[in-house]
């Protein structure tokens, strides 16, 4: 079969073709245009995320196609140490163990740690919403692309006048790995990666020679490892922040996306969280289902697997398909219905399972709950505009939207003007 992720129906509506692909009595597909099989089941990609032995991560972050020869010269510089997302035990257990000491991953942690970053980051961002009242604005460059980012730069210790950077080689980063871009588009991305990989190497060299004493996660990851290179390497160390700069907000961004996009399309969501914020957390967890912000992960067989009738052969790259997963009927009620009041929402695997988990799922959440809070107190007629068109990044694995046209009301909407508004997100994409 072919996805053609990058194009046509699964660009602009992942959800049909995540239907059909569920309804396929095969429970393993092969995708010839990626060369990647497809695993969609929940309890399929559930299994395949926690079978660390069976489903491998060396080559998670591998690119899904085959890079031109220039652009692979410029990778091959790139001599950052595989740390978590892309490393099976003996080192993934010993560089999770370090980012869980260093890196604040429940709900409790991440409030006390990063709560107060968080409020000011949302306020900064809401005010300037605020002062643009009555103009129309793109909630994806304004707002929903801005936050996480700046909270990763402030937990990193990072500062402000990188922010561009950073969002340029995070950008690039992604569309290198999961995106199809032409070969000169792919020199372009790879010298920005190895670029940035340097930023992060000179990084950890400016905490290390001006002495180790910040609250920053540079900071803490390098008092973690207390000298010794059993426990971290500093080059471990600047790849793990190298790591959390791009997780740590091209996917936040995109639950935020999806959440505005979820609760502006049907209005009357979006007045029930101005009703009630403690609706929030139910509405967060199942934007999560709905709409993951990576719909799709990948994983390498260590061994033949048979799955059903089919079997994968050993080294074969798999895309475990969290967004197909989320939709399954045998575990969610009307799978395809945004339904906030669900009580099964937590059941997605949106943020991963098993030993990879997200890492930074409680800050995500926390994110989110406090952004969306604060959004809907300060802007509550906040407004899609109707000339506004739902489309999305191409991509394999992050689902992102190109923007989110917004016009800024602070005003009730009893006492607003009424405008039609773009078709609710279930009757068109994810
Ligand atoms: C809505 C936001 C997020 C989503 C949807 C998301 C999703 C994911 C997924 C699907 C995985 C792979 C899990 C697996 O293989 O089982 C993962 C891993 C990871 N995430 Fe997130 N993530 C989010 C936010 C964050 C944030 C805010 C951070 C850090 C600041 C972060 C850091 C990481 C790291 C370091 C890993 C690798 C963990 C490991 O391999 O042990 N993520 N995330």
């Amino acid at each position: 079969m072919q996805l053609s992720p990058y194009s046509g129906a699964y660009l602009s509506d992942p959800a049909s073709a995540w239907r059909r692909i569920l309804d396929d009595p095969d429970r393993a597909l092969y995708a010839e245009d990626l060369g990647l099989w497809l695993i969609s089941r929940h309890a399929d990609v559930r299994r395949a995320l926690a079978d660390a032995a069976t489903f491998g991560n060396a080559l998670t972050l591998a690119p899904v196609y085959a890079v031109c020869p220039e652009a692979m010269s410029v990778i091959m510089q790139i001599d950052a140490p595989p740390t978590t997302a892309a490393t099976d035990p003996p080192v993934h257990p010993r560089t999770r163990r370090a980012l869980r000491a260093t890196f604040a991953n429940t709900a409790d942690r991440a409030e006390a740690e990063y709560g107060r970053i968080v409020r000011r980051r949302v306020d900064e961002l809401v005010s300037r919403l605020v002062a643009q009242r009555g103009e129309r604005v793109d909630l994806v460059s304004g707002f929903t692309t801005e936050l996480p980012l700046l909270v990763i730069l402030d937990i990193l210790g990072v500062p402000d006048a990188d922010v561009d950077r950073i969002r340029r080689w995070a950008d690039g980063q992604v569309a290198l790995i999961w995106g199809q871009p032409d070969p000169d588009e792919q020199v372009r991305l790879a010298r920005g990666l190895l670029e940035f990989w340097r930023y992060c190497q000179d990084l950890v060299r400016q905490r290390l020679d001006s002495g180790v004493n910040g609250t920053d996660f540079v900071s803490r990851a390098l008092t973690y490892r207390d000298d010794d290179d059993d426990v971290l390497t500093v080059p471990e160390v600047a790849s793990l922040a190298f790591n959390l700069l791009v997780a740590g907000h091209e996917t936040t961004a995109g639950l935020l996306a999806h959440a505005l996009d979820a609760a502006l399309s049907s209005p009357h969501r979006w007045q029930a969280l101005v009703a009630d914020p403690r609706s929030v957390p139910g509405f967060v967890a199942e934007t999560l289902r709905f709409a993951p912000a990576i719909d799709g992960w990948l994983r390498v067989t260590r061994r033949d697997v048979t799955l059903g009738e089919v079997t994968i052969p050993a080294g074969a790259r798999c895309l475990l398909m969290i967004g197909a997963a989320n939709r399954d009927p045998s575990v969610f009620a009307h799978p395809d219905r945004f339904d906030e009041h669900r009580i099964d929402a937590a059941d997605h695997l949106s943020f991963g399972h098993g030993p990879h988990f997200c890492i930074g799922a409680a800050l995500a959440r926390l994110e989110a709950g406090i952004a969306l809070t604060q959004l809907a107190e300060a802007i509550p007629g906040l407004q899609l505009a109707p000339e506004h068109r739902r489309s999305f990044k191409p991509n394999v694995s992050f689902r992102a939207h190109d923007s989110l046209l917004a016009t800024i009301d602070v005003r009730t909407p009893a006492d607003a003007p009424q405008v039609s508004q773009p078709a609710p997100a279930e009757a068109q994409a994810a």
